[in-house]
């Protein structure tokens, strides 16, 4: 596994999975674990001028699985330190999916009133969209200067991640809603309408509707329960994505797998959360999505049981009273860590 700290809390946090992960070993000896770290990240930028060597690329290609904590320090501006690491990353190995569970962790508290029971996965589009390097800006410094950026949408885009949500679906509820904004945005998005509604029809165990990003927005701070899997594109995913982990408690829990399904390529796990500046270096940020983030990882290479095992123990440890403080708790880093580890070996 290759691990990159990146920025900020990430380091403390991929630290703590990778002790969370050590120990987990423990008890599968088919596990051999092997880290090899890399120092990337703005600090890396600031002495070398770019975010990872050049091979950086070449030089993951190598691994089955990548594991990151967080890009992005308020010295580099974010779309050069995000467009020099995270996001060639999945894009030159086309991990078009972008899964990010959301579930109320037992002894998590959930901002709204009445979660009752909230248990949904976002399938991200993680590839084209939105979030295209494709356009430009011209007349710059007049008045009349111009931005153009182009959202990509490609058949062969929409079509694998909206039958990745209908899989997925179908693994678990059997209910699939798919992200569009088809009445405002009238040409990508009846596109991904067409798409979705042509490949429904290959899937009829699963019960599929499109909901305007928006509504379903609305609706996921509502009724977040009614909810199974969402499909929906890279910015749609990105901010539905948000919300349904701040519904299950806190953004501090939410994982994130950038996936690669055929294996041709690494995939990376990383927690939701950024780098958050403001609390680094301090040792208290919450290392629970860097720890869920871990136990996805190794479901992915083969070892689904000592992942649960490792998701099992931090919602034992949150649910036992061990809470970081934006759980609403006084523990730190460290002795969250330490609680989750004495856990795995009961
Ligand atoms: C995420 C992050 C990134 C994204 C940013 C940092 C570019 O918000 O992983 O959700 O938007 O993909
Ligand atoms: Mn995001």
């Amino acid at each position: 596994m290759a691990v990159i700290g990146g920025d900020g809390i990430g380091p403390e946090v991929v630290r703590a999975g990778m002790r969370v992960m050590e120990a987990a070993a423990g008890g599968d000896p088919d596990l051999d674990l092997h880290f090899t770290e890399f120092p990337w990240g703005c600090e890396y930028y600031l002495e070398h001028g770019r975010m990872m060597p050049d091979d950086g690329i070449d030089t993951l290609r190598d691994f089955d699985e990548l594991y990151l904590g967080a890009v992005g320090w308020p010295t580099v501006p974010d779309h050069v330190s995000l467009w020099g690491l995270l996001l060639p990353i999945r894009r030159r190995f086309d991990q078009y999916v972008n899964l990010r569970p959301a579930r109320l962790l037992r002894g998590v508290k959930s901002p709204l009133a009445e979660p009752n029971g909230l248990d949904v996965t976002v399938v991200r589009e993680n590839t084209e969209g939105e979030y295209s390097d494709s356009g430009g800006r011209i007349y710059k410094n007049t008045p009349h200067e111009i931005a153009v950026q182009e959202s990509i949408f490609t058949r062969r885009g929409v079509e694998r991640i909206v039958r990745y949500g209908f899989e997925e679906a179908g693994s678990r509820r059997g209910l699939l809603v798919g992200a569009t904004k088809s009445n405002g945005i009238s040409i990508t998005m009846p596109f991904f309408d067409e798409i979705f509604t042509e490949i429904a029809g290959e899937y009829p165990e699963v019960e599929a509707s499109l909901m305007h990003a928006d509504a379903l927005a609305a609706r996921l701070v509502l009724d977040p329960a009614g909810f199974d899997v969402i499909v929906g594109s890279n910015l749609f995913g990105d901010l539905l994505s948000e919300i349904t982990a701040a519904v299950s408690g806190a953004i501090g829990i939410a994982p994130s797998a950038n996936l690669n399904p055929e294996g041709t390529f690494p995939s990376l796990f990383e927690p939701i959360h950024g780098s958050a500046p403001d609390i680094a270096g301090q040792g208290v940020a919450n290392p629970s999505g860097a720890i869920w983030a871990a136990a996805l990882m190794l479901e992915h290479a083969g070892h689904p049981k000592t992942g649960q095992a490792i998701l099992a123990a931090l919602e034992d440890t949150i649910d036992a009273g061990t809470r970081t403080r934006d759980l609403g708790g006084d523990a730190d880093t460290e002795t969250m860590t330490k609680a989750v580890i004495d856990r795995l070996g009961r």
